[in-house]
């Protein structure tokens, strides 16, 4: 924890859309009359056919649990992101691409932008796709890749973006799961410049998927890839043979937009369900408002389109606000650390949003490669995706924005849709580490373990109780599965799995998730997913995962595996097994460490005691709690003696 307060400056209050003044009265407004505040902000956007005063909003978060918003109102989502900024700005920039190699950049108008996405659209039309109709999305950070998400967006297909670092059998999965039958794939990705078999990939992942009829395949490394002529189709052949107008296609409100898989507690990952209306207005009101996004700023989140990131603060929120949004294809350290500052030198960038463990990766590395770049033209700094520790706070704040940029510290998840609870920067004086205070038309309640609900100063699990029109709708094709991971715990309110502080001025602290979800480098990982690649494994009998906190990445994966009896115990199955889950689910799920554990402290009903092994792998070995009720009180001794390191 920090005593800093940075005070709101006067420049800020006054060129900010929003004062603190200003930010009690809307967000006051917002929760007195939800109705009356959404039904006035859903304007923002153009709809086909407007929603009637009574569809504002229709939200019951017991029983059954309805979300809709604006519903009988009618728009296209891409037509709002492209279309309707083409008489006063076809000529500005929407997106500048940065590629992996620092020689590659490329600007998109907003005319180009329209002109690329009829193509990809008439394209997808071609090959069969329809209304309604789930499509499958693992590209790298290239340009096609909002051509892809917004021509779905334009014919009503539903996309599902799998993010390029995963495995072929994740891709499967996601690929099974919403029943897609065309993927929209890459020859190879470029990282680090490392190439990502991306092509590769999907060929293996479709032996598992009978029903895809297409795979529409972008040329960007020109390696070397398989090819099924009946099923495969170039892109750039076949954008050469269709019409540069696709006309939109009109959605209801709740029509859904896009599925988004990830990680939950138990299970497999769920495929978080988007709807069309309250989405893009509550992802373009927080982009302007969180980032003060005024005409003619230039914009960077450094996040991958296959995290909600992406969706929301790439493609969908700024292009619906008619801004320039830069997407980058590679990593913050190649060719060199300086690489993000350079970036933002050479393409002007005023604000910059990107993720903790990224800021700490850098910071290792010293003033130094920040300090060679000006930084002149940063106006605003932003976190997301997981809790920043002080220390990465301040040195963004002082190093990276020379003390003179605000940082939003962004609060929100895949099932929400946008940003939640953040600081505005004309409105809120902020306190390194904590995300401070809700976005309009968000209610956080703080619970304890029973549901009571605390007041004031405390620590609890953080629930939220007013919907707000971006939030998730279902888990596609489990609806159950989305009433009792979310609505369960604490009924009537909306639980979001983590644990928060709120201090006495009512800013809130997010201590992380408390339940078993990994957050490692701002990805979710399920450990129940980590465990059960591990026991697919024939050596292995017996896995339990934990989180464990890591310098850089915020939380490492923890494995205690226990072999099939027998089995000899080695290093070279130690790394065996670390190769093993990076090919079954991608390189961002490899276990950090793993520990031969004989036994694993269980319950006399069976039950593996996590918290104990939590305790032991962050070296805490002072308060194991009462260990009494364990099958086998001793295998907690033997695994104290061999904890790794
Ligand atoms: O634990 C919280 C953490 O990331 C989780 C959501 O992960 P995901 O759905 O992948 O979305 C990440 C990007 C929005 C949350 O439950 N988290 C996200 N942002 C923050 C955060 N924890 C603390 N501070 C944040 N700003």
């Amino acid at each position: 924890m920090s005593d800093d307060i940075i005070p709101v400056s006067p420049e800020w209050a006054k060129r900010a859309y929003v004062d603190e003044a200003k930010y009690k009265e809307m967000y006051e407004a917002s929760v007195k009359d939800p109705v009356k505040f959404w039904g006035e902000h859903g304007k923002r956007i153009d709809w086909i056919k407007p929603y009637s005063p009574e569809a504002v909003r229709d939200v019951d978060y017991t029983g059954n649990v309805r979300i809709r918003w604006f519903h009988d109102g009618a728009l296209n989502v891409s037509a709002n992101c492209i279309d309707r900024h083409l008489a006063k700005r076809a000529d500005q920039v929407a997106i500048i691409w940065e590629g992996d190699d620092p020689s590659k950049s490329k600007n998109i108008t907003y005319r180009e932008l329209h002109a690329e996405v009829s193509r990809m659209a008439n394209v997808l039309k071609e090959l069969g796709a329809k209304k309604g109709d789930r499509i499958t999305i693992y590209l790298p950070m290239i340009p096609e890749a909002a051509y892809a998400m917004l021509a779905c967006a334009r014919i009503g297909a539903i996309h599902s973006v799998v993010f390029g670092g995963f495995s072929p059998d994740s891709l499967a999965n996601r690929i099974l799961d919403c029943d897609s039958e065309i993927v929209v794939t890459a020859d190879e990705g470029l990282r680090g410049g490392k190439p990502v078999p991306l092509k590769a990939n999907c060929d293996e992942a479709l032996k598992k998927c009978p029903k895809v009829k297409k795979v529409l395949v972008v040329q960007h490394t020109a390696g070397k890839v398989g090819w099924d002529g009946a099923r495969d189709v170039w892109w750039h052949d076949a954008k050469a043979k269709v019409a540069a107008d696709c006309k939109p296609e009109p959605m209801g409100a709740e029509d859904p937009l896009f599925i988004l898989y990830t990680s939950g507690s138990t299970g497999k990952p769920k495929g978080v369900l988007h709807t069309s209306g309250g989405y893009l207005v509550f992802a373009s009101m927080t982009h302007q408002y969180v980032f003060d996004y005024h005409d003619g700023d230039i914009y960077w989140c450094t996040a991958d389109v296959g995290w909600v990131t992406g969706h929301s603060y790439i493609l969908y929120g700024p292009l619906a606000n008619g801004a320039t949004t830069l997407m980058f294809e590679g990593v913050p350290n190649y060719p060199n650390s300086s690489r993000f500052w350079d970036v933002i030198d050479k393409h002007q960038v005023n604000i910059f949003y990107t993720a903790p463990t990224a800021i700490r990766a850098l910071m290792r590395e010293g003033e130094a490669p920040v300090k060679k770049a000006s930084r002149k033209s940063l106006r605003l700094l932003g976190s997301v995706g997981e809790p920043i520790n002080p220390e990465a706070w301040l040195w963004y704040y002082r190093v990276v924005g020379d003390s003179r940029c605000p940082i939003v510290d962004t609060w929100w998840q895949t099932e929400t849709g946008g940003i939640l609870i953040t600081p505005l920067p004309g409105a809120t004086k902020l306190k390194p580490g904590s995300a401070t205070q809700p976005f309009f038309g968000v209610t956080p309640v703080m619970v304890d373990a029973d549901g009571k609900e605390l007041e004031g100063a405390c620590t609890g699990n953080l629930c939220l109780i007013n919907s707000w029109p971006g939030q998730m709708r279902t888990v596609y094709g489990d609806h159950q599965r989305f009433i009792d991971t979310y609505f369960r715990t604490y009924p009537g309110k909306y639980f979001t799995g983590d644990g928060a502080r709120r201090d006495e001025d009512g800013y809130y602290w997010i201590t992380g998730r408390v339940d078993d979800v990994i957050n490692v480098s701002g990805h979710r990982i399920g450990t129940a997913e980590v465990e059960s690649a591990l026991v697919a494994h024939a050596k292995v009998a017996e896995a339990a995962v934990v989180g464990f906190p890591h310098d850089i990445k915020g939380q490492g994966i923890y494995a205690y595996v226990t072999l099939n009896a027998g089995e000899p115990y080695s290093e070279a199955l130690r790394k065996e097994l670390v190769a093993w889950v990076r090919k079954e689910i991608g390189p961002i799920a490899s276990p950090d460490i793993v520990q031969w554990a004989p036994g694993l402290p269980k319950t006399r009903s069976g039950k593996i005691m996590r918290r104990i092994l939590r305790k032991i792998a962050e070296n805490d070995f002072s308060n194991l709690g009462d260990t009494s009720t364990l099958a086998d009180p001793g295998v907690v001794d033997d695994l104290v003696k061999n904890r790794s390191h």
